[in-house]
């Protein structure tokens, strides 16, 4: 049966609202991309999950590589085959391959990434090709861009579409509260929405890519 007439089946059936929602939700994998002690990640990831509260595009999983725990890289074979031979790549694979978008969450060590977010990426391969990412950073006066331009070389390796809108934190300590709350402003809340936008569209498009 051909789409439109299922949704015309729906539409009298009274689904019709419910299912074209449903067809909108993409899934969104947010990952914090820090893993140390005292790490600022999680109050800035908890600020973006609450953001896309107010958006009906995605359906949102946060994935936080410190709970994932990956070893440092340990497959035998390249991952574009596929081959895994343990149990954490298996379920690594899992949920990257259930995203339609990503979004990393990422400060700024040295002027790049967090290993820890490199070594996530090359588990895996065909899982994340074709698929849109955007970038939440932050740090000091260059509010994580530094890491973010180093991290667009490596994802296009993947296949992978970076976006050009994303949402950069320059001294994110100054919208710390004293319970340790990241307080986005109207500038970052901005940019968040920018970033939504433009993923929704890319998800779409890329998704049909994919299919
Ligand atoms: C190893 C290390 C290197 C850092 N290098 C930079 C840097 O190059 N640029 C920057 O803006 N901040 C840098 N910082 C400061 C971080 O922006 C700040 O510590 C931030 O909280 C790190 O994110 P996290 O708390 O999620 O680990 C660095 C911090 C660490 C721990």
């Amino acid at each position: 049966m051909s789409k439109p007439f299922q949704i015309m089946q729906m539409a009298f059936s009274g689904h019709l609202n419910f299912k074209l929602y449903q067809e909108r939700m993409y899934q969104l994998k947010v990952i914090i991309a820090s893993t140390r002690p005292g790490r600022k990640g999680p109050t800035i990831a908890n600020w973006l999950i609450e953001q896309l509260k107010n958006q009906s595009d995605f359906e949102v999983e946060l994935l936080d590589l410190k709970e994932i725990n990956l070893p440092f890289m340990d497959e035998p074979e390249h991952p574009r085959l596929q081959q895994y031979q343990h149990e954490h790549t298996k379920a690594w694979s899992k949920k990257i391959n259930a995203g339609d978008a990503f979004i990393f969450v990422t400060p700024e060590y040295n002027f790049g990434y967090p290993a820890p977010l490199k070594n996530a990426l090359d588990f895996l391969y065909q899982e994340w090709t074709y698929k849109p990412l955007g970038f939440v950073s932050y740090g000091g006066i260059s509010g994580g861009t530094r890491s973010v331009q180093m991290l667009k070389q490596v994802v296009t390796a993947l296949k992978m579409v970076p976006l050009i809108e994303a949402v950069h934190i320059p001294y994110f300590n100054k919208n710390i509260d004293d319970e340790g709350e990241f307080i986005g402003d109207e500038g970052h809340i901005h940019m968040a929405q920018g970033l939504f936008k433009e993923l929704a569209r890319w998800t779409k498009q890329l998704k049909t890519m994919r299919s």
